[in-house]
């Protein structure tokens, strides 16, 4: 990996501070992003600078993944400092609960946009670039919630349904390119996300419903990534890390 380029929409935190941590541990160049917390993002890069022994370049970038202008302008600048990437992990979120009837039009699109079309407008800007270097790994972080529905809204069950349809189209046509598309579908990750507020008491009652009996972690959703980052030859799946909760 270690002159390879690799992007995590909304790395700054959570989820996507673990991949990108993976990912500097493995000899990668990174390009990070994230929306308004310049405290995280500020712990974040000296997190991964300190990871960063083989003189990798680390480039955190501000700005709304659901935005195609900036979308485009981040994509130009990790290519032109940094080179082509080589792996992209489509890991921006956002989650506003509100039952059905009470999502606004704004909240559907602000979801929409940020959860799904991000997905589709950072895979845009980077896939010419995997095709000429005959790499690429594209993972997208759906959830739980689009297969089973899940708790937050209508709004973020379709954004990350959306993305398995868009994962598998993905995966069938640039497959030929050496490109693997897949998507993980976390859930009930502790310490990232609405959970870091969860009190332990809230917790146990939550372990209990799940058949494992257990919360998951970052560093389980970080080796699935590593799982699908290694293995040329599973493309177009989703890989669920909840403890078994998609069978409820
Ligand atoms: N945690 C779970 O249990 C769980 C379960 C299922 C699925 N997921 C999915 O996993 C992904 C990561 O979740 P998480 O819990 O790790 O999230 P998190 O801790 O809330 O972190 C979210 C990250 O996304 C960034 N972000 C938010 N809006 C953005 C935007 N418009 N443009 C660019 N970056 C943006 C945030 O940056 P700022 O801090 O600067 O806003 C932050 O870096 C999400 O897609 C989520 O839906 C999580």
């Amino acid at each position: 990996m270690s002159n390879r380029v690799g992007v995590v929409t909304g790395g700054s935190r959570g989820i996507g501070l673990q991949i990108a941590r993976v990912l500097v541990m493995r000899g990668c160049s990174m390009g990070v992003t994230y929306m308004h917390n310049e405290s995280a993002a500020k712990e974040a890069e000296d997190q991964l600078l300190q990871l960063a022994t083989n003189g990798q370049h680390i480039r955190m970038l501000k700005g709304d993944a659901g935005d195609p202008r900036a979308v485009r302008e981040h994509a130009a600048l990790i290519r032109d400092e940094l080179g082509c990437v080589g792996i992209l992990v489509n890991n921006a979120g956002i989650m506003p609960q509100q039952n059905f009837e009470n999502v606004t039009t704004q909240m559907w699109d602000d979801t929409l946009r940020v959860n799904l079309s991000s997905a589709f407008y950072w895979s845009r800007e980077v896939v010419p670039g995997m095709k000429q270097e005959q790499y690429g790994r594209i993972i997208n972080i759906s959830s739980i919630a689009a297969r089973g529905g899940g708790v937050v809204g209508p709004h973020y069950a379709a954004s990350k349904a959306g993305m398995l349809g868009l994962t598998r189209y993905a995966a069938r046509e640039l497959g030929p390119f050496g490109i693997t598309v897949n998507a993980i579908a976390p859930a009930f990750i502790e310490d990232a996300g609405i959970f870091l507020d969860w009190s332990e008491e809230e917790k146990d009652t939550l372990r209990k419903k799940i058949i494992v009996n257990e919360l998951g972690s970052t560093g389980d959703v970080a080796r699935a990534f590593e799982y699908l980052l290694d293995t040329p030859f599973v493309t177009g799946v989703t890989l669920d890390v909840n403890g078994g909760a998609f069978m409820i």
